[in-house]
């Protein structure tokens, strides 16, 4: 607001088919035309206290849910809108940590992590992006998989405070 931008705000599940309609129609009523970003992510793994084998098959579900098919369903609704802008925009924010290149790097930083649920979703969703890309290789839509960075939010409440980022400045915080 400040900066002399207005900011608007809709209750949005990605997981409930109904609810992305009614956004896609709520954008189209007021706006008409979008950038999508998909935001939306989860990484329940972080907080999961149950021993496993590997992994938890539900925490899958719950997070490809989310993080993979939640971003096809934003894309799908609302990608006949995206067609009438004259550069349309999609950005998957996806994580470095979901590189297969960065997974199997022993020289990587992301080597030793495995949260199995949340890289291969961010995996899947950069396949996603690419599929997409060529899907609108003929029209001035462009698709990107982008990293954020390790930053203090929410989604890893237990290591939060290692992130070297924040939210509100993308530098190291004092
Ligand atoms: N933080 C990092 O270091 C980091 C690094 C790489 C990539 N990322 C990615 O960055 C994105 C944002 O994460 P964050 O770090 O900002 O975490 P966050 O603070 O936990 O924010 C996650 C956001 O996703 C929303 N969300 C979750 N499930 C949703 C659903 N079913 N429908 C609609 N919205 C939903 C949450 O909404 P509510 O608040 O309403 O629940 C929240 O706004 C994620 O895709 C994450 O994977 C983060």
């Amino acid at each position: 607001m400040a900066k002399g931008y207005e900011a608007y705000g809709i209750e949005l599940d990605v997981t409930d088919t109904h609810s992305v309609e009614h956004a896609a129609e709520w954008v189209r009523q007021n706006f008409g035309t979008l950038d999508l970003i998909n935001n939306a992510g989860i990484l329940p793994e972080a907080t999961d206290g149950e021993p496993h084998e590997f992994a938890s098959a539900r925490l899958f579900q719950e997070t490809f849910a989310t993080n993979v098919s939640g971003a096809v369903a934003m894309i799908e609704a609302l990608l006949p809108m995206l067609r009438t802008s004259s550069a349309g925009r999609i950005v998957n924010i996806s994580t470095t940590m979901g590189s297969l290149n960065e997974q199997l790097n022993p020289e990587s930083p992301y080597y030793g992590m495995v949260v199995p649920a949340y890289q291969s979703s961010k995996a899947a969703l950069n396949a996603v992006t690419i599929a997409l890309s060529k899907k609108l290789r003929d029209t001035d839509i462009t698709a990107t998989s982008v990293c954020p960075g390790f930053v203090q939010t929410d989604l890893t409440p237990v290591n939060r405070e290692q992130a070297p980022l924040t939210a509100g400045h993308a530098h190291r915080p004092p």
